[in-house]
């Protein structure tokens, strides 16, 4: 049996950990988390010995290698500590995105897992779901020829960036990282693995228009709790997000409030207490939030490709819309729907259909992932879609420059 370790059993981490046990192909040998009741949960959960459950990440390093493999899921800046660490141990890993919000540490982690000939894959969950594969399978066919163009509308959601991008862990640059990195990797690693290009050239600008201090509503309260005059009429009211759900609102957040109260079986009760002070009870106009709300990102690829990305808050779903056209044909679709149009010129239009689960676990993506990075490690197979960190790091690279490119406002060349 394959022994996995895991360290972070937040949000990701649990979810992981669930698909690993799942799998029946691994065992959870070995677990760090420096909450002690997700620890215990976990630990509880994943059956794992009582001295192979650890609260410090020093302590676990120190103890050497205790599986084949970690998977990394704590935070965007304490990627690159725990990667490293873990490659000098030899552990093969697999690592949540962004790698880092620091492109040298990537690159970093990239050399070393090269030079003690340890894999590292990505989590670029969205390769996996099976909407995206049936797409790739669809263009390596040849179907609609050869593709000329890319456009990728990601839909983040305005209850979703509210959570992670405006109240959450993800609000701020300096914490963790900007928006068109920490959110649309995963789109911009997608734009490479369909075209199969690299990208030669970026353009990319950005905004941010309603998240602002000078935006709060005169008696806004600083908490929705405090109470607040303004609740009745704020879509971002945390009754409305989190609980009080009604079919107008939004999806169940069942993960989100784990990370809300830091239990890992909170009730509703919990969740409220958690939000009289926790920094997502805060009224949207006041967390000092600093990352973009719209951007967009014109490429460039290496073979005169042209592809579009446009990352937006506002809107009321959580979905990505694409149109990919080729010379023979195009695919239209919306990922969430779980479908998409391949319309032939002069020919035929057919819809095809793909199995998939819902958006918090990436449309299936999570699942085919763990299985495919258990199966890779077990057997040495290879599938196209496996996100190596060398297959991925071209996602990031085009983060990185789009935001240069945003911050000047100068066009950044990637291939010379
Ligand atoms: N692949 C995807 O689509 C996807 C989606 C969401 C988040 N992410 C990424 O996954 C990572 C985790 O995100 P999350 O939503 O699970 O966050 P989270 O906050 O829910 O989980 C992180 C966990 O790590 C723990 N932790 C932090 N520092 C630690 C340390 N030094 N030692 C031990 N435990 C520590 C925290 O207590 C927390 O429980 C982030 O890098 C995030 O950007 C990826």
């Amino acid at each position: 049996m394959l022994k996995i370790a895991i360290i972070g059993l937040g949000n990701r981490g649990g979810k992981y950990a669930r698909q690993i046990k799942n799998s029946g192909e691994a065992e959870i040998t070995a677990i760090c988390e420096k909450n002690p009741a997700l620890l215990e949960g976990a630990r509880v959960t994943c059956g794992v010995a009582k001295e192979n459950a650890f609260l410090s990440d020093d302590d676990f390093f120190r103890r050497g290698k205790l599986a084949d493999a970690l998977v990394v899921a704590t935070q965007d800046r304490d990627h690159y500590r725990h990667a490293i660490s873990a490659l000098k141990l030899g552990y093969h890993l697999l690592l949540e995105k962004p790698v880092s919000p620091v492109l040298s540490e990537c690159e970093e982690i990239a050399a070393l897992a090269r030079e003690k000939n340890l894999s590292a894959v990505v989590c670029h969950v969205l390769r996996y779901s099976p909407f995206y594969d049936e797409i790739k399978k669809t263009i390596n066919r040849g179907d609609i020829g050869g593709v000329v163009s890319l456009t990728d509308t990601e839909n983040v959601g305005y209850w979703h960036f509210s959570h992670s991008y405006v109240r959450g862990n993800w609000h701020s640059e300096q914490e963790s990282g900007p928006s068109i990195l920490a959110k649309c990797c995963h789109d911009l690693d997608i734009i490479g693995y369909l075209s199969g290009q690299k990208c030669a050239e970026v353009f990319s600008s950005g905004s941010r228009r309603l998240f602002l201090r000078e935006n709060a509503p005169e008696r806004a309260a600083d908490y929705c709790l405090d109470p607040c005059p303004e609740r009745k009429s704020c879509p971002y009211d945390v009754k409305k997000i989190y609980y009080g759900i009604t079919r107008h609102t939004i999806p169940k957040m069942g993960a989100h409030i784990k990370v809300i109260t830091g239990m890992p079986n909170p009730k509703i009760s919990d969740l409220k207490e958690a939000l009289k002070t926790s920094p997502y009870g805060r009224c949207v106009y006041k967390c000092g939030n600093d990352v973009m709300e719209n951007q967009t990102v014109a490429m460039k690829l290496e073979n005169g490709v042209n592809a579009n990305l446009t990352m937006t808050a506002f809107s009321k779903g959580c979905f990505r819309r694409l149109h990919i056209s080729g010379t023979k044909g195009e695919i239209i679709g919306i990922d969430a729907e779980h479908k998409f149009k391949i319309n032939i010129f002069g020919g035929a239009s057919r819809t095809a259909r793909v199995r998939g689960g819902g958006i918090f676990g990436h449309l299936g993506g999570d699942r085919m992932l763990v299985l495919d990075f258990i199966k890779f490690l077990k057997t040495g197979e290879k599938t196209e879609r496996l996100s190596t960190i060398d297959a991925t790091l071209e996602s990031h690279r085009i983060a990185f420059a789009a935001e240069e490119s945003r911050k000047t406002g100068k066009a950044v060349l990637l291939l010379h």
